[in-house]
């Protein structure tokens, strides 16, 4: 772990986690597949596979300890850049990942959502995201939420809210006057979550690339190097006992 720990975060190796106080809405910043895999000489898709088994394991472990919103950056805006076999393979896995949420999600409890535009993905996929959609509608406002960004980017959210809420503008429905911080989060694609409360991003990367943008104004960041494959559950622990030393001001004193 090295420098970063001792800079970005208190927190001790295996220390016990008080789970009494689990931030309500975590958001990570699914990192490092690529490197993974390069390190022992196999295809990137193959880290994004392992990559997703450690989604499916940290979300769970999230839902156990009482985390309400869960919340990941799957697919960027700007990740259509990469080569088009390794876009098929992410498709490929959010394929095999939605057949799964659509087939647990009442026995596991947990509401699987996907946000982003999903405009340009394959059709498929967009009907697997509507199904999906709806068996959590049914799991109700109660269960606990695993956010799956696809194609998201968080300039290209506030693009498109400012598009709506123009829009509203320009048929009468919304007088400019009224608008409030309120009314853009609204617009969002995360219009019904709270913000989250700490956002983590493994591999080693000190920036944000596009994810969260405007939710993100007031929420703590954890950084580590471990690549997002690597990642257990005792590293979800040291970014929670990490947030719980910082001190949240908000502005004031
Ligand atoms: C993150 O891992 C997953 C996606 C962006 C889809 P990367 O594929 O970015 O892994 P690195 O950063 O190249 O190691
Ligand atoms: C951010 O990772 C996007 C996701 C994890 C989905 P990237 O690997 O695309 O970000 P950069 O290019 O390092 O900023
Ligand atoms: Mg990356």
């Amino acid at each position: 772990m090295g420098i970063f720990k001792n800079i970005f975060g208190k927190n001790k190796n295996n220390e016990a986690l008080n789970h009494s106080s689990v931030p309500r809405h975590i958001a990570v910043i699914m990192d490092g597949n690529g490197r993974w895999a390069k390190k022992r000489g196999m295809p990137r898709s193959a880290g994004h596979a392992v990559g997703a088994e450690t989604f499916r394991t940290i979300a769970t472990y999230c839902k156990d300890i009482g985390v309400q919103y869960f919340t990941v950056y799957a697919f960027s805006t700007e990740n259509w850049k990469r080569p088009e076999q390794e876009v098929n393979a992410l498709m490929d896995l959010f394929r095999k990942y939605l057949t799964e949420a659509a087939e647990t999600m009442f026995e596991s409890g947990v509401a699987v959502r996907v946000i982003g535009d999903l405009s340009p993905l394959p059709e498929d996929i967009k009907k697997q995201i509507a199904e999906v959609d709806k068996i959590a509608d049914k799991l109700g406002e109660n269960a606990a939420t695993a956010s799956l960004c696809i194609n998201y980017g968080g300039r290209d959210e506030i693009k498109n809210a400012v598009k709506k809420i123009a829009e509203k503008v320009k048929v009468g429905e919304i007088n400019p006057e009224d608008i409030t911080e309120n009314t853009i989060s609204k617009y969002l694609y995360t219009a019904k979550m709270p913000d989250p409360d700490l956002i983590i991003r493994p591999s080693g990367e000190i920036r944000t690339s596009n994810f969260l943008l405007w939710q993100s104004a007031y929420s703590e960041y954890y950084f580590t190097d471990v690549l997002w494959p690597d990642f257990k559950t005792s590293d979800m622990d040291d970014a929670i006992n990490a947030f719980n030393l910082r001190n949240r001001r908000f502005g004031g004193v």
